[in-house]
């Protein structure tokens, strides 16, 4: 037999190569090329006869409850038969949480779950189920084997697995250390067979790197159906679980979660908690921003501060800086909200992030708020997205918007013009920025508390 050829693969970046560099020529690392050597190859089998797409024999599979509805939100309505889910987040967000609970709410409906520790002894995976209940009928190994996991799976076909972690797997007939690049897809591309083959719904739980990425190479990504992310501020009980990638339904849905010494509680109102402001406080607004087909509201503060610095600061949690930096220039250029001397500051409520740009309207009409020393009219929500030239353009689907408007006691909402409104809430229409600042702001007569 030819002797296999050797590659070196990076461990940051999955860059892969016939010979050894002391730089990755791929990320720029240091040292980070390790020796792979590829499992041996299979011969090809003979031919297969092809079928046309009318003559697949296809049902819709049934999707399983995961019993956790804000997870099964994420999932499109529920974990897809033999489907490969990846779910990433960084240390102690909760992932083993909210899987072990989603494994005992599968397990109470009569199907088989089981549990992969490669991180955790049975003890500890104990003693966390006993604090969240209802998991006894959930099966747990501990093995880290990749080949004793897969002919575990293939001779227990439980309908649900979750392998917590992908990076403690190793194949033993490859030389790299768990958790390196090779290691990783070959345990993924391993698992993903399996699943396929044996109908086992699996979900991977991955490690995140610095810059948020799940860890280990983006060749998962590609590989799997589903990418959770679950994301949460350490200082904050809130947990917020989003798709970026779904080949089963919409990317964008969000899950929000709360921390409790009994796991993790889904909170099914988010708007309720976070679109709130206090009536006639100064740098306050409420936006209504759509996460997938879900309309929430979210409370937007901003503090602008005079500043001696060149170079002011523009700092925003839970907002992109470059939009940030947009929102601030169109403020300065068309609405006649001069912030060159000043820092601007612009926080989320309950450590959320918005995307969307529909959120853009609330942000300036915060910061217009706190720079002009007048409150947002009351129970009034904000949404709509500013171009360059000050003009605001529709948001995506406003009816929805509305609706949750609508659902939490709001009388009034600013949208850009042409927005149309069946609900009982009234919209006045804005066509620049200028004109929604107008109709957002109280101005000085009606507030004589803040004149002076
Ligand atoms: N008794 C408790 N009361 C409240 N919260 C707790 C309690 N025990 C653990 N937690 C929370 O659970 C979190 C750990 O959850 P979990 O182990 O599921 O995280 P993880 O994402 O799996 O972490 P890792 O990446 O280390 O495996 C802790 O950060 C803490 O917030
Ligand atoms: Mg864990």
């Amino acid at each position: 037999m030819a002797k296999a050829a050797v590659n070196y693969a990076c461990t940051e970046c999955g860059y892969s190569a016939g010979r050894w560099f002391g730089k990755c020529p791929g990320c720029n690392a240091f040292g980070s090329l390790v020796e792979e050597i590829p499992a041996s190859l299979k011969t090809v089998a003979a031919a297969k006869p092809l079928l046309r797409l009318v003559d697949v024999d296809a049902q819709e599979a049934k999707r399983i409850a995961t019993g956790v509805p804000e997870l099964d939100r994420v999932l499109g309505g529920g974990l897809v038969p033999a489907s490969l889910v990846l779910v990433g987040g960084e240390p102690g967000v909760g992932k083993s949480t909210l899987l072990l609970s989603a494994l005992g709410a599968i397990s109470a409906g009569g199907r088989r779950a089981l549990l992969v520790t490669g991180e955790e002894s049975t003890a500890q995976v104990k003693l966390r189920a006993a604090r969240l209940g209802g998991t006894e009928n959930v099966e747990i190994l501990a093995e880290t084997e990749l080949d004793a996991v897969c002919a575990t799976l293939e001779r227990e076909q439980p309908d649900v697995c979750v392998i917590d972690s992908i990076q403690t797997l190793y194949a033993a007939d490859m030389s790299s250390a768990p958790g390196s690049v090779g290691q990783v897809r070959e345990a993924a591309g391993r698992l993903l067979r399996v699943a396929k083959e044996q109908n086992v719904a699996t979900i991977l739980v991955g490690h995140v790197t610095k810059d948020g990425a799940v860890a280990g190479p983006r060749v998962l990504e590609h590989l799997v159906d589903c990418v959770l992310q679950f994301e949460g501020d350490r200082y904050h009980a809130h947990r917020v679980l989003r798709a970026t990638k779904n080949r089963f339904g919409s990317t964008n849905e969000l899950g929000v979660f709360e921390m409790t010494g009994e796991g993790l509680i889904g909170v099914p109102d988010p708007s309720e908690l976070f679109g709130k402001t206090l009536p006639g406080e100064v740098g306050a607004a409420v936006a209504c921003a759509l996460e997938g087909t879900r309309p929430i509201l979210l409370e937007i503060q901003a503090l602008v501060a005079p500043t001696d610095l060149a170079m002011p600061r523009r700092v925003g949690t839970g907002v992109d800086p470059k939009r940030l930096a947009m929102i601030v220039a169109v403020l300065a250029r068309h609405a006649g909200v001069p912030l060159g001397t000043a820092d601007v500051f612009v926080n989320v409520a309950g450590g959320l992030r918005i995307d969307e740009p529909g959120a853009d309207l609330a942000i300036a009409m915060a910061i217009a708020s706190a720079q002009r020393n007048a409150p947002v009219r009351e129970g009034i929500a904000v949404f709509g997205e500013i171009g360059l030239t000050g003009r605001l353009r529709t948001a995506a689907q406003s009816e929805r918007r509305l609706e949750e408007c609508a659902k939490l006691g709001i009388v009034a909402a600013v949208a850009p013009e042409g927005t149309r409104s069946r609900s009982q809430i009234r919209v006045s229409g804005s066509g620049t920025l200028r004109d929604a600042l107008r109709g957002g702001l109280e101005t000085r007569e009606e507030n004589p508390r803040k004149s002076g």
